[in-house]
């Protein structure tokens, strides 16, 4: 099989607007979902300074620059340019996005522009979020102000960042606010409303004729079946249609097929739910499908899958202490352990063949697609810091196992044109808090100094050498 990399690749690295900039309470900026919930009596972390990329930006740019990272994903903080999700612009949020850009451009690093990456404006997080409707059209016209000031440079938009952690997290998880379990209904009608956002949003993008592309990224969960029965591997297509296919469909059918709303109408019935849709809802996906430039692919894990009748639970592991997530849910199917496959310290199955797998079926079931970058993936590790170094060998064996499942898919014919690791420097992990690093650069929330990791130098050397070194 090649080690080399298509001509143009992108070595990118990815960050998200509250995951990295802190400064949440500076030049203007408004409240947002995650300002309310961090700051609850009890909060285990706070999200100021996070990496304080408000204010290091140019430094970590420098560092990008420095070490062959030619792309960047940023994410725009919907309240830093509405504090209060609509009407008054506030000028310093656009004047920072700019220089942001600018600066961006003027490294070599080019810039990967999400729109909203989980951090909605508090005002409708408390009307309802994204069962409301009402978000979809506040939503478009923020990307709109979004387009007219930024989309002369910004040649790489995404609309959102997985919206299924947005309905899993949320409503059936429990660990993103509002922190409700088990309620499926609501997180299949979440899903749809996110689908109709994104696609007017795209659409509108593309009737302005701005110089760039579009798409969404999407968190594509690999799901195996544990054992070949049948009701196995019903389990594992009902958490496959939930996770991953209702949304592809959308996005890239312009609808959903039959034999998808077969599996996500039996969760519904099951869950005694019912998907709410507007007739217009359809044109506006098929509109959009026949557009879209790119599918945005995280991934980072699979799930195996056996049937579960048993009533619904689910224990997150927030921790790292290995062996103690629990996750399943009556009448889809329970998350269980593979002894075949490693995990991290949280309890993500390492399985690089998932990522093949994502790749080739969206070649296979959507054959309209153009392209795909791998927006995500990385390791969460608990780096240590020795006499300036940082040894995070384990990372660099992950990230070069699924580079060689990406090369592995390219040979086969699936088009992928960029790898965004996550992250680029140590973030703020939304339900982890600090302890759980991905970063290539080190951060020291002491005094926030950077420090190349192991896997920066090993990074360089394959950017500069355009193929997977060992
Ligand atoms: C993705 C998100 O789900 O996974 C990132 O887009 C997130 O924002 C990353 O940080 C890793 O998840 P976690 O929970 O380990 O921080």
């Amino acid at each position: 099989m090649a080690k080399k990399f298509p001509q143009g690749f992108i070595f990118g690295g990815a960050t998200a607007a509250y995951q990295v900039e802190g400064a949440t309470c500076e030049d203007g900026r408004g409240p947002c979902v995650w300002d309310e919930y961090m700051n609850r009596p009890g909060s285990r972390f706070q999200a100021d300074p996070a990496s304080d990329f408000y204010h290091q930006y140019k430094n970590d740019l420098q560092l990008c620059h420095d070490f062959g990272v030619n792309g960047i994903r940023i994410s725009i903080s919907w309240t830093r340019i509405l504090p209060d999700g609509e009407g008054k612009v506030n000028p310093a949020g656009i004047d920072y996005y700019n220089s942001l850009i600018d600066e961006c451009i003027r490294q070599g690093v080019e810039p990967f522009v999400t729109l909203h990456h989980f951090d909605t404006p508090l005002p409708y997080f408390q009307d309802g979020h994204w069962l409301n409707r009402k978000l979809i059209d506040k939503f478009v016209d923020y990307a709109k102000i979004c387009f007219e000031a930024f989309g002369d440079r910004v040649k790489k938009w995404a609309t959102f960042n997985e919206p299924w952690s947005i309905a899993q997290n949320g409503y059936i998880a429990g660990n993103f606010p509002p922190n409700e379990t088990f309620q499926i209904a609501k997180a299949i009608q979440i899903e749809h409303n996110l689908m109709v956002a994104h696609a007017r949003a795209l659409s509108l993008y593309k009737s302005m004729n701005l110089p760039g592309e579009i798409g969404i990224v999407h968190t594509l969960e690999g799901k195996v079946p544990i054992s070949d029965k049948p009701e196995d591997r019903h389990a594992r297509d009902l958490d496959d249609a939930i996770s991953n296919r209702f949304m592809l469909d959308a996005c890239f059918l312009g609808h959903y097929s039959d034999e998808t709303m077969a599996l996500i109408g039996e969760i519904l019935e099951k869950n005694h739910g019912t998907l709410v849709t507007e007739p217009s809802d359809f044109e506006d996906f098929s509109a959009a499908a026949g557009q879209i430039d790119f599918l945005g692919m995280n991934y980072y894990s699979s799930h195996f899958l056996q049937a579960w009748d048993g009533e619904s639970k689910v224990f997150n592991n927030s921790t790292g202490e290995k062996g103690t997530s629990v996750f399943a849910l009556k009448g889809i199917g329970a998350r269980v352990s593979n002894p075949d496959v490693p995990t991290t310290d949280w309890d993500w199955p390492i399985y690089p063949q998932g990522m093949h797998d994502q790749l080739r079926r969206i070649a296979r079931d959507y054959p309209n697609y153009k392209k795909i970058y791998i927006s995500e993936n990385g390791m969460g590790y608990k780096d240590t810091f020795e006499n300036g170094r940082i040894d995070d060998t384990p990372r660099i064996d992950y990230v070069s196992r699924h580079l060689e499942a990406i090369l592995q898919a390219i040979d086969e014919g699936v088009n992928v044109q960029g790898y965004y690791i996550w992250s680029l420097m140590d973030v703020l992990s939304w339900s982890n808090g600090y302890n759980k690093r991905y970063g290539l650069f080190y951060v020291d929330y002491k005094d926030q100094k950077r420090y190349p990791k192991k896997s920066a130098y090993w990074y360089r050397l394959m950017a500069q050498r355009g193929e997977l070194v060992p």
